[in-house]
C-alpha cells in the first residue's frame, strides 16, 4: 500500500524528480507491535541527507503521523519513507522546485530474513567495485545504481548476497547490509567515509557495543582482515543482526559476541 503526501495512491508524477534523477532519499525501517523501531535515527539520517542536496524540509511532525498511520496495527512488517525534491526545475537545475514529494509504502516482513536471523547468510564476494564518492558516501539518497549492478551479479551466481569492496579494495558492506566482524575479542567494521551507506543499524551496534564495554573499530580493511575473522555478521534495519555462515568457501561458526550483540538488539 502507498501513501504519496498522506494520500493512498499508486502513481507519481513524471516531473518527479526522484524519477527524473534521484533526487531525494530514502529509509526503509521495522514496524514491530505497531511501533516503528528507531524513527529519530532514521529522521535523523534523512535531515542530514535532504540538508546535503538542499531539499526543502517536510513538515516532520506531519510526515510522523502519516507513518504512524502507516504502522499502526502491523505486528511485524518493513515500511519505505521516501523523499523527493519534488517536481519541476530546469533540467538539473532543482530552482523553482515545488515539493517535496513524500511516499510512504508498508510492506510484509520478508519471510526468509528469520531464517537468516536464526541460520545465517552465505555471502558470495561481487566481483564489480564500489567508486569512491566523498560527496554522497553514507547516506541514503536515491540513485542507488551501484546496488542493482551488485545484486543483479548475486542474483545471476544464484547467491543471495554478497561482501562488496570498494576500487581501493578495501571492504565496504554487502549490497544491502552493513557488515561487521570479530577478531580477538575486538568488533571490527568498515569506515564508510568514501562508499556505502551508513545504516541506522550500524550506528546502534556501535552505540550498543560501546554502552557494554565491547571495543569497536572503524577503518579501511581488506578481504584478508575479513577472511581472518573468528565471526561475521551483517546489519539494516529490518535484519537486524545476522551471522554470516560462509563466505565463500570460508565459513564461520556464529560465534559468542555476534549472539551477544544479537541479544541486545532484539531487546527492543
Ligand atoms: C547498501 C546498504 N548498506 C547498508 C544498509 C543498512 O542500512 P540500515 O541499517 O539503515 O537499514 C542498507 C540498507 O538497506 C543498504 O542498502
Amino acid at each position: 500500500m502507498y501513501w504519496v503526501n498522506g494520500r493512498e495512491a499508486e502513481t507519481i508524477s513524471l516531473h518527479d524528480r526522484s524519477f527524473q534523477y534521484g533526487d531525494g532519499c530514502f529509509t526503509t525501517m521495522l514496524v514491530k507491535g505497531g511501533q516503528v523501531q528507531y524513527w529519530g535515527l532514521h529522521k535523523e539520517r534523512m535531515q542530514s541527507c535532504l540538508g546535503l542536496l538542499g531539499v526543502s524540509p517536510p513538515n516532520w511532525s506531519q510526515v510522523e503521523d502519516w507513518v504512524r498511520d502507516a504502522s499502526t496495527g502491523k505486528a511485524e512488517a518493513g515500511i519505505k519513507l521516501h523523499i523527493s525534491r519534488g517536481e519541476g526545475g530546469r533540467g538539473y537545475s532543482p530552482n523553482k522546485v515545488k515539493g517535496p514529494n513524500v511516499t510512504i509504502s508498508v510492506f510484509d516482513f520478508p519471510a526468509h530474513y528469520a531464517s537468516w536471523m536464526t541460520e545465517g547468510v552465505q555471502l558470495g564476494i561481487c566481483s564489480k567495485r564500489l567508486g569512491h564518492n566523498p560527496m554522497l558516501a553514507g547516506h541514503k539518497h536515491n540513485n542507488r545504481l551501484e546496488q542493482v549492478l551488485l545484486k543483479s551479479e548475486m542474483d545471476d551466481k544464484g547467491l543471495s548476497d554478497g561482501i562488496v569492496l570498494d576500487i581501493k579494495d578495501n571492504v565496504i558492506e554487502t549490497t544491502m547490509a552493513n557488515i561487521f566482524w570479530i577478531n580477538q575479542g575486538v568488533v571490527y567494521t568498515p569506515d564508510l567515509t568514501n562508499a556505502g551507506v551508513k545504516g541506522v543499524m550500524q550506528r546502534v551496534i556501535i552505540d550498543s557495543a560501546a554502552k557494554n564495554d565491547i571495543e569497536v573499530r572503524v577503518g579501511n580493511y581488506s578481504l584478508k582482515e575479513l577472511y581472518a575473522a573468528e565471526e561475521v555478521f551483517m546489519s539494516n534495519s529490518l535484519l537486524r543482526v545476522a551471522p554470516v555462515k560462509a563466505i565463500g568457501q570460508r565459513n564461520y561458526a556464529k560465534g559468542p559476541i555476534t549472539k551477544n550483540i544479537q541479544e541486545m538488539i532484539n531487546q527492543w
